[in-house]
């Protein structure tokens, strides 16, 4: 009895606490977006570097480790930013809108995806596997970060990258192809 006495108004403190903290929530997409931008730059140029090394024939283990090192370094860098903001309240007017961040880490997904899929063809980089392990669930991770700072946002991320899913599956992505939702 005593146990009930105490629990019952101690779970009401706890329920006002979670009301009050879903009440202070704030719209963090201003900060939000220039960490997910500054993936899209560093993708922005890691995506074009990639093809241009399959375009002169210079796919090797250390040349595409190079940029798989740097697309982790990128990742867990924004994981990290990602993680110190608060979650967002978001909003669908006040720009950057919850759409915006969704299709700039939409576009990361894509240049990640397509600018890695000529890779195993190639056969020319036999440690891409073992890259993408390590690569794979810093992605995932993220992505999953991203969700939660900015709720619900890999809901449109996930419809964007229906068609280039496929490349993630090709090239074993699976960690991030479950967070996506796939
Ligand atoms: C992303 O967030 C939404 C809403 O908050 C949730 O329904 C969904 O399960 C989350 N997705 C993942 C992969 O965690
Ligand atoms: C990814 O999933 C596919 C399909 O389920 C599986 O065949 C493959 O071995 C998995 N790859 C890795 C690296 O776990």
């Amino acid at each position: 009895m005593r146990f009930f006495a105490l629990a019952l108004p101690l779970a009401s403190v706890v329920c006002a606490s979670k009301l009050d903290a879903r009440q202070a929530l704030t719209n963090t997409n201003a900060q939000i977006m220039p960490v997910v931008d500054s993936l899209d730059v560093t993708m922005r140029h890691s995506g074009p570097a990639i093809l241009t090394l399959q375009a002169q024939h210079k796919f090797s283990d250390i040349t595409v480790g190079e940029q798989m090192l740097a697309l982790g370094a990128a990742f867990l860098k924004a994981d990290v930013g990602l993680a110190k903001i608060p979650a967002s309240s978001g909003s669908t007017t006040i720009s950057p809108t919850n759409d915006d961040i969704s299709i700039r880490y939409s576009d990361v997904m894509q240049l990640v995806s397509t600018s890695l899929s000529g890779v195993f063809g190639t056969g020319a980089v036999p440690h891409f596997a073992d890259m993408v392990a390590a690569l794979d669930p810093v992605i995932a991770r993220t992505s999953l970060q991203l969700n939660v700072t900015s709720p619900g946002s890999l809901i449109l991320v996930h419809r964007m990258m229906l068609d280039a899913s496929q490349f993630f599956v090709a090239e074993g992505f699976n960690k991030t192809l479950t967070a996506l939702g796939f």
